[in-house]
């Protein structure tokens, strides 16, 4: 006897709208969060005036809010620890990654900080007047590159309890790492973009074993691989500063093809392994000289420390 299930459509109850759909207003609860409002995704313009989801920035909503659920534990560790906790978007954009963590996390509490730190004077000024706009006090923006904000409050000893990047642009994200290793901030969240540094130093030889060559000899395998190895030193370079690293894919590939989400918990203040692993890998590429490697270095080798009046984590 046939069984009651073959009867039955496929996915007939709750069909799913598929990944790359529009979506109607009447559905978009199904997308949020909880707690998120569609208010506010229709002033980000991720809504449209009549409240649909179209298929671009329901992608671009569906990694935001995987990203924010994933920093959820961080961030709610940072106001536990923290009376005035401050998160740091690097390469914002528009900032719409901050504008739903402020409303997830920082606006209810009452406290902490969120900076948009973005280069771009027209995206800033939007930013700041949306901000104004709504209300959202403690969101504040730097029209600067990462790496000068950086300079600018690490000379200030600002502490800094969160650093997220998303799709910050080539060495941008670097310039985020950077910033929040040497604050040795408890949460580092980068979603690399486009990489084209390691690319270029590959194409100019790196010294190595004339056998591995072929791994990079066509341009498109040089991106590739170039991409690849500089998450490895990124991923490598958080752990032997005592981060614990997490490299796991962000949303489906179907929602955005750059996809690789490095998360970083601070649990101790170095990690020998890691430290070896990565001086290994650079012995066997001796050419790879990433600015990171320059601005950052090793825990206990010549590169520039953390300045040590930073407030840091109370951890290893
Ligand atoms: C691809 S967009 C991503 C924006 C946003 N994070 C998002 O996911 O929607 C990259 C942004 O980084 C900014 N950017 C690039 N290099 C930067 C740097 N060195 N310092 C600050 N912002 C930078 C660009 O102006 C651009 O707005």
């Amino acid at each position: 006897m046939a069984s009651r299930k073959s009867h039955r459509a496929p996915n007939a109850a709750a069909a799913p709208t598929p990944a790359r759909a529009a979506v109607v207003a009447s559905d978009v609860h199904r997308e949020l969060l909880p707690d998120q409002s569609a208010a506010l995704l229709q002033e980000l313009h991720l809504l449209t005036r009549t409240g649909d989801l179209n298929a671009d920035t329901r992608r671009k909503l569906k990694q935001i809010n995987h990203l924010a659920n994933l920093l959820r534990p961080g961030i709610d560790d940072a106001f536990a620890r923290q009376p005035e906790p401050v998160l740091v978007d690097a390469g914002a954009g528009n900032a719409y990654l901050g504008f739903v963590l402020y409303e997830l996390f920082f606006g209810p509490r009452g406290r902490g900080q969120l900076w948009s730190v973005e280069v771009r004077p027209d995206l800033v000024a939007r930013g700041k007047e949306r901000a104004h706009r709504l209300g959202y006090d403690r969101m504040l923006f730097a029209e600067r590159t990462v790496a000068d904000w950086a300079a600018e409050v690490q000379d200030g000893a600002t502490r800094i309890d969160a650093v997220v990047a998303l799709h910050a642009c080539d060495t941008a994200t670097d310039d985020a790492l950077a910033l929040g290793i040497r604050a040795q901030a408890p949460l580092i969240a980068v979603v690399p973009c486009c990489q084209a540094e390691v690319a270029r130093l590959l194409g100019g030889g790196t010294g190595v074993r004339a056998g591995l060559g072929p791994l990079w000899r066509h341009p498109w395998h040089r991106r590739e691989f170039g991409a690849h190895l500089t998450n490895v030193v990124r991923a490598l370079l958080l752990e032997a500063h005592g981060y614990q690293v997490t490299v796991t894919e962000l949303a489906g590939w179907e929602h955005s093809l750059k996809n690789e989400l490095i998360l970083a918990r601070k649990v101790q203040r170095s990690n020998g392994l890691a430290i070896r692993q990565l001086q290994a890998l650079l012995a066997d590429l001796p050419r790879l000289d990433m600015q990171l490697l320059r601005v950052v270095g090793l825990p206990g080798t010549s590169g520039p420390e953390a300045p040590p009046d930073l407030a840091g984590p109370d951890v290893g």
